[in-house]
Formats: structure tokens, sequence, C-alpha cells
């Protein structure tokens, strides 16, 4: 008898042990599946609906407890599905690829052609005679035109060299004269690097320079970002790209500021290149702008007002990566060169 109670004893023991084993296991998978879930909420970018936040929701559907973080998210799944950029980039002449666009398609055109200043690009010959690129220069700036709605606004960043530092203003001349028919907005300097000494004589430097050997001319920190429109009398966020006050009893004392701590950027942008380590692998185009320049491009036309974005010369895609960051819902690219294009795809995880 009392063998027979010691071994239901044990075998009561044994069943708690199991029990206890099996709610040790389940509450193990259920750490993992939170770890896992919220790994995968982590990498799923605010602002697109991107791979990870698929996997992140499926995940959570298939188990009964959907956790706060999936209710946290939930609100966002409209609009990640409202901010995906459509892309439409293509292989193409730009002049044979506007053309097929229709009149006043594109709200906002942010671009940079070559310069004609022997750089070395895969496919396109960047030497031409001066008057026949100012020539190419209108065609596509006409192209341009048409496509542009009438409150538009067309963004050309063009930077000169030494030996041409008239070329960016001829393109002025050429794009405003009458048969071109854009109006100069505004003229805004892009500030690549730029060393600024305070009141204490400490000098700092920022950003990076184009160094140029020579004993009559200056290092290059600049390029131009000439804003066009069809009136000149388009409307702009200014203060989309606002700036502190320096001077905080300036809000008081001027009744526009409307008692608000923030003004007018002005038109000299600083925006750095990105430092690299190697070009080939991190930035393989030889003339680039940052894609903060589009971007800033983008908020001063004005976010809400661009539906449909342009850029002819698309380069390794960094307007494109503007316009995804700005959740701009459609954006047309014309590239030439194909290695270019598919490095702007891959960027865009196209
Ligand atoms: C100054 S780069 C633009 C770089 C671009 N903003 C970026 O950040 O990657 C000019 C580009 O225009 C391309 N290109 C030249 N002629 C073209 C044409 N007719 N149509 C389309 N692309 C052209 C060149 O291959 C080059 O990649």
């Amino acid at each position: 008898m009392q063998n027979c109670r010691y071994y239901q004893g044990k075998q009561e023991a044994r069943k708690r042990e199991l029990r206890q084993n099996e709610h040790n296991l389940q509450n193990r998978n259920t750490g993992l599946h939170e770890s896992i879930r919220c790994i995968l909420l982590i990498l799923s970018k605010p602002g697109r609906f991107n791979l990870c936040f698929l996997c992140y929701l499926l995940f959570s559907i298939s188990r009964s407890s959907c956790g706060i973080l999936f209710a946290v998210r939930v609100p966002f799944l409209a609009t990640d599905f409202v901010f995906m950029t459509q892309f439409d980039l293509r292989r193409e002449d730009c002049l044979q690829g506007m053309s097929r666009l229709p009149d006043e398609h594109v709200d906002l055109v942010a671009t940079s052609p070559p310069y004609n200043l022997g750089v070395r690009y895969g496919k396109f010959s960047d030497r031409q005679n001066r008057q026949s690129y100012l020539r190419w220069c209108r065609e596509w700036a006409a192209q341009v035109r048409r496509v542009l709605e009438s409150n538009g606004s067309f963004f050309l960043n063009i930077g000169s060299a030494p030996s041409n530092p008239m070329l960016p203003h001829e393109i002025v001349i050429e794009l405003t004269s009458a048969s071109s028919g854009f109006v100069l907005q505004n003229t805004i300097h892009w500030i690549k690097s730029i060393t600024i000494e305070d009141r204490a004589g400490d000098v700092r430097s920022f950003g990076h320079f184009k160094p140029i050997s020579s004993k009559r001319f200056l290092n290059d920190g600049h390029e131009y970002i000439f804003h066009f429109t069809k009136t000149g009398r388009v409307e702009i966020d200014r203060l989309a790209l606002g700036v502190p006050y320096q001077d905080k009893s300036n809000i008081s004392r001027w009744s526009h500021t409307r008692g608000s701590d923030l003004r007018c950027r002005g038109n000299t942008w600083f925006i750095p290149y990105e430092t690299i380590q190697s070009r080939a692998k991190e930035r393989p185009h030889p003339a680039t702008f940052p894609v903060q320049l589009a971007e800033w491009c983008i908020k001063l036309h004005g976010v809400s007002r661009v539906q449909t974005m342009l850029d002819p010369f698309l380069g390794i895609g960094n307007s494109a990566i503007a316009a995804q960051r700005c959740g701009v819902k459609k954006f047309i690219g014309f590239e030439i060169d194909q290695t270019y294009l598919a490095e702007a795809k891959r960027r865009l995880s196209l």
C-alpha cells in the first residue's frame, strides 16, 4: 500500500514537472515570437509599405494576440499605402521621353544636366561646341516648360569651372529668352563647403570642396540652383525650410513673425556631400547632387502641392530618393546610361 502511494506521488510529481516544462516552452515561444515581431516592426520604415512591415503584419495576424505594438502601428497602415511613390524610370533620351508626356503634366522638376565641362560620364560626351550645347539646353528646357504645370517650379542645378565661369549665366539667359519663356524667380547658392570664424577667433570648416590647383583661381565650394517658373509669381513655402532666429528679440520686434521663432532660411543653402570611403561603391557617378538638395526643392515648392515630379537627367537617382522621402505620389525619370539607371533602381529597391 505504502509502495502504491509512493508511486502515485511520484507520478503526480512527474506530471507537474511535464506541465511546468510545457508552460516554460510556451513562454519561451511567446518571448521569441514577440522579439521577432519587435525586430520586424523596427526594421519597417515609417512612411512606406515595405517587406519587413508586411512580414510583421502576417506574423502578427497568424497569432491570436496581436499585442499593443500592432495596435500602435495600425493607424500608419493607411498612410503607408498613401505615401508609396510610384516610379516611372526609363533608359531613354530625355528629349524623346518628355515628348511623350502630356502638357502641364508635372508639378515640379528638379534636375542637373551635364555642364559641358568635360566630366567623364559613362555614355554622354561632355565636351561639345558651346553653341550646340546651349542649343541643346534650349531644346530640353522647352520640353520641361511644356510639361510643367502653370504654377509649377523648375529647379536647375548648374555648376561652373574657372575655365568656364559664365556658363551658368549663359544658360539662364537662354532659358529666360522670349522663345524659352521661363522667369527666373529665385537664385540659390548651393554652398558645399564653408569656413566660419566666430567672434572669439575660432575657425571651423565644414563640407567638401573641389580643390583647384592654380595660381589664379580659388577652390570651388559652391554651385547654383536656379528656380524658374512660368510667371515669376508662384507662391513657395518659405518656412518649410525655416530656421530659428539667432536674435530672439526679433520675434516680438517684427510683426510679420506673428510670434513664431522661424524665419526664411534665405538663398544660401549649406548642403555638404556625405563623406564616403569608396566612390566606386558608395557614389558610382562623377557628378551627383545630394538627396537633401532635391528634398529642399520639393519642400520649398510645398510638399502637398507636388503630385508628380520629373528629373530628365536622373543619374543615380538622388532626386527620386528625395521624392520617396517626401511622399511624392508619382516620379518620372530619364537616364541614357543603363549602369546609372540600374544603380538608381537598386537604391530605390525597385
Ligand atoms: C549631372 S548628371 C545628373 C546626376 C544626378 N542629379 C544624380 O544626383 O545622380 C547628368 C546625367 O544626365 C545623363 N544624360 C546625359 N544626356 C542625357 C539625355 N539626353 N537624356 C537623359 N539623360 C542624359 C548623364 O548620363 C548623367 O548621368
